[in-house]
């Protein structure tokens, strides 16, 4: 493998920050860390040390009291609070490599391949401000590809999709590095939010987002199209109508257009990419089709809407969402 870092001799270990979850890989020793990304803090006490981190505030999230407040240190792939960040790091690099110092830890970070100078830098900020000791930043694409197996390192081009919870982001990849890339800033999350806003105002009902994500992927785990013609999803929120707490219960046909909108998002951004290949990297992928990688790869709509609208052959990586930390852990131990 051509060596992909270039600050420093040998990284000691690898972290996957995603927008929902973190996965820590550490050279010896494989995943030592997966847990969601947030943190919950007192009110007001930001730049103080968190009340819970990972699993710990994820079981917290929309159940504070009014002085807690849960937060999550990426938005859309991307830092979108600093302070959060370096103790959501810290707490996952210690976590994985015990009471060791970590600024002897050299780390390398996947981070979107389109992350602007400033986002690069913000998190570089944040990794430094954890404690860690050199770090490098390395594209998730690629990773995910050298996860999921596809042979980056030779003279064939090979399609990803990695669908995240806030970036899905399609790469073609070939000698190693990314070809053509396109992205979006928006993923499972995004769904998720589309799902309770079409509730708060075509039926008056508000859910939280972990109820979101539930209904998205007891609907996604419908597969046969006479479930989806005929199941009903059972719902429990709030009534805006009565204002109190009620169970609803809606035919799954009601909530497929908000799932359509997001497919032809990732149908669009897959088409507009194809569109600008070379004839000779078209030829490969035509040969070898797609594979898509992360959480959000288990929408069976997403890939039976990408085989309709390029008639190309389209699979699902193994253990998807892990294809950026298996990616993480071949290149520690290149
Ligand atoms: N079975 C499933 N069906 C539908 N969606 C799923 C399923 N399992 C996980 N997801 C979604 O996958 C997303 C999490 O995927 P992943 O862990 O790859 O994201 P991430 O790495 O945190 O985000 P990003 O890379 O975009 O910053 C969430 O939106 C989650 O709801
Ligand atoms: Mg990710």
């Amino acid at each position: 493998m051509r060596r992909l870092f270039s600050g420093f001799a040998k990284p000691d270990l690898a972290i996957d920050f995603g927008t929902a979850n973190t996965r820590v890989v550490t050279a010896g020793g494989g995943v030592a860390f997966d847990e969601p990304t947030l943190c919950c803090f007192t009110k007001g006490a930001q730049n103080g040390h968190p009340v819970a981190t990972g699993a710990a505030a994820q079981v917290m999230r929309e159940r504070t009291t009014g002085k807690l407040q849960i937060v999550r240190p990426l938005n859309r792939g991307v830092l979108a609070d600093i302070s959060a960040a370096r103790h959501f790091l810290a707490h996952a690099v210690q976590s994985s490599v015990g009471q060791r110092r970590l600024r002897s830890f050299r780390a390398i970070i996947g981070v979107p391949a389109d992350a602007t100078k400033a986002e690069r830098g913000a998190l570089l900020t944040a990794a430094r401000d954890a404690g860690l000791g050199a770090v490098d930043l390395l594209p998730e694409p690629l990773v995910a590809a050298r996860g999921a197996g596809l042979p980056v390192d030779k003279s064939q081009g090979s399609m990803i999709v990695e669908c995240g919870a806030g970036t899905t982001e399609a790469a073609i990849l070939s000698l190693g590095g990314i070809c053509a890339f396109a992205s979006r800033r928006g993923g499972g999350d995004a769904l998720d939010a589309a799902i309770a806003d079409h509730l708060h105002f075509q039926h008056k009902f508000l859910i939280g987002a972990t109820t979101a994500e539930r209904i998205k992927r007891e609907l996604v785990g419908l597969r046969s199209e006479e479930t989806l013609q005929q199941a009903e999803i059972i719902i429990k929120g709030r009534s805006l109508v009565t204002r109190l707490p009620q169970v609803i219960s809606l035919p799954v046909q009601d909530l497929l257009p908000v799932v359509a909108r997001h497919t032809d998002g990732i149908t669009k951004l897959v088409v507009d990419l194809l569109g600008r290949l070379s004839p000779e990297l078209s030829r490969d992928i035509h040969d070898h089709g797609i594979v898509l990688t992360g959480g959000s790869a288990a929408i069976d709509l997403v890939k039976s809407a990408l085989v309709r609208a390029t008639g190309l052959h389209v699979a699902v990586a193994p253990d998807a969402p892990h294809c950026v930390a298996r990616g993480l852990q071949q290149v520690l131990s290149a």
